[in-house]
C-alpha cells in the first residue's frame, strides 16, 4: 500500500486526509531551540547534514505526522550558485543583491552540487530513517528565489526585484534561468538521495499582475516540472503560488505540479473550482488560529476537512507555523484530523 500523502498526489481522496505543516521543524518547538543553539549559526544548521535529518525529524517523533519537510532554507539555492548567504539574527537570509549584468556574471551553475551536497546528504540521512511517513524536499521557485537575490534581503514589496523584471527583462529572464538550471541540479540530486515529493516554494508570486505571473512563476516552474518528468517521473510535485488568487487555476493547469498549496486567504471551496479535481489541495489553516488552539481552531479545521472532503487534499498551514504556536496545540490539531 501506497504512503496516504503519495496516493493524495496521484489523485486519491484519502480520508481523513494525510497531515503535515509548514515550518513544522522550528522554533516553537525546545528540541529545535536546543540544537539551534547549539549550532549557533543557522546557515551551519543547515548544511549540517546530522543536525538538519534530526531536526527533520523531530516533529514526526513527537506528533506522527504524514510527511516531513526536508529541513534546509529557501536561499540554498542561492548560495549553490555561489552568491554570499548569511543570516542576520532575528531577521531573514542577507545577501548581496544582484542588480547588474556584472553582478550575475559572477554567479555559476558549476559549483551548484559541491555546494549543496551536505543537503543532499541529509536527504539520505532521513530517507533511511522515515519510515511509513513521507520525505518531502523542496527549493524555491525561481521568482521567489530571485526576489531574494536581486533585493538581497527579505521585503515587504521586493521593489528591485519587481522593478528589474519590468526595466530589464532580458535580465531578470537571464536570472531566472539561471535558477531553473540550478534548481534542476538541486531538486534532481534531493530526488537520488530519497526525496519522495519535491515541493517548490513560491512565497512572493501572489504579487504579480496576471501577465507577469504567468511569465515569472507558471512559465519557469513548467520548465522546472517538465524537465523532473523526463529524469524523475514517479516523483510527485507541490507547487505554493502563495496569494496567486485568482490565477490558481491557471496555474494549477500550467505549471505541472501533482499537487497546488493554498494561503489562508483562498477561499478552499473556490480553489477546488479553480484547480482540475485531479490535482491534489494542500492547505489552508491559518498559523494564528493554530495559535489560537481549542474551539477556534477546531472550527477553522473543520471547515477545511468539510470544503475540501471527496477531493484528494493534503491537510496544512496556508503559512508557516510561528515561533508563539504552543506544541500541544499542533497535536491537538494532528489528532483532529485523524479522529475525523
Ligand atoms: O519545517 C519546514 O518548513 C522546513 C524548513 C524550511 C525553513 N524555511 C526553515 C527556516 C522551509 C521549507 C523554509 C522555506 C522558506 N524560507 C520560505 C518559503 C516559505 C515561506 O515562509 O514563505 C521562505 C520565504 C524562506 C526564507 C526565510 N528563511 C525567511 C524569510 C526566514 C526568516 C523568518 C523566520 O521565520 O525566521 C528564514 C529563516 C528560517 N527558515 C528559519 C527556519 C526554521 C528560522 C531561523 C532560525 O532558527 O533562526
Amino acid at each position: 500500500m501506497a504512503k496516504r500523502v503519495l496516493r493524495v498526489l496521484a489523485g486519491e481522496a484519502v480520508w481523513p486526509p494525510p497531515v503535515w505543516l509548514m515550518r513544522q521543524a522550528g522554533r516553537y518547538l525546545p528540541e529545535y531551540r536546543a540544537l539551534r543553539a547549539e549550532a549557533g549559526d543557522f546557515l551551519k544548521l543547515c548544511l549540517n547534514p546530522g543536525m538538519a535529518a534530526e531536526i527533520t525529524l523531530q516533529p514526526l517523533r513527537r506528533f506522527g505526522m504524514d510527511a516531513a519537510i526536508l529541513f534546509s532554507d529557501l536561499p540554498i539555492v542561492s548560495y549553490g550558485l555561489g552568491q554570499a548567504l548569511r543570516y542576520a539574527e532575528g531577521a531573514g537570509p542577507v545577501l548581496p543583491p544582484i542588480r547588474t549584468a556584472a553582478d550575475l556574471d559572477a554567479l555559476s551553475i558549476s559549483g551548484v552540487a559541491d555546494k549543496v551536497a551536505p543537503v543532499w546528504e541529509t536527504v539520505r540521512r532521513v530517507a533511511a530513517d522515515i519510515g511509513d511517513a513521507t520525505l518531502i524536499g523542496f527549493s524555491g521557485a525561481p521568482f521567489t528565489v530571485a526576489c531574494y537575490m536581486v533585493e538581497g534581503h527579505g521585503s515587504r514589496e521586493f521593489v528591485a526585484a519587481r522593478g528589474m523584471a519590468y526595466t530589464d527583462p532580458a535580465l531578470f529572464a537571464r536570472l531566472i534561468d539561471l535558477i531553473v538550471d540550478a534548481n534542476l541540479v538541486y531538486l534532481r540530486g534531493q530526488a537520488d538521495a530519497g526525496a519522495e515529493v519535491l515541493m517548490l516554494f513560491d512565497s512572493w508570486a501572489g504579487m504579480l499582475p496576471p501577465d507577469e505571473f504567468r511569465t515569472w512563476v507558471i512559465e519557469p516552474t513548467a520548465r522546472i516540472a517538465a524537465a523532473l518528468q523526463q529524469s524523475h517521473p514517479h516523483v510527485p510535485l507541490i507547487g505554493f503560488p502563495r496569494l496567486a488568487g485568482t490565477m490558481l487555476g491557471e496555474y494549477a493547469r500550467g505549471a505541472g505540479m501533482q499537487g497546488v498549496a493554498i494561503d489562508t486567504a483562498m477561499k478552499p471551496e473556490a480553489a477546488a473550482d479553480m484547480v482540475p479535481p485531479q490535482i491534489a489541495l494542500q492547505g489552508n489553516l491559518d498559523p494564528l488560529a493554530l495559535v489560537a488552539g481549542g474551539a477556534p481552531m477546531r472550527r477553522a479545521t473543520t471547515k477545511i476537512l468539510d470544503a475540501l472532503r471527496g477531493r484528494p487534499h493534503i491537510f496544512n498551514l496556508g503559512h508557516g507555523i510561528v515561533p508563539q504556536t504552543a506544541p500541544e496545540h499542533v497535536g491537538a490539531l494532528v489528532e483532529q484530523i485523524r479522529a475525523a
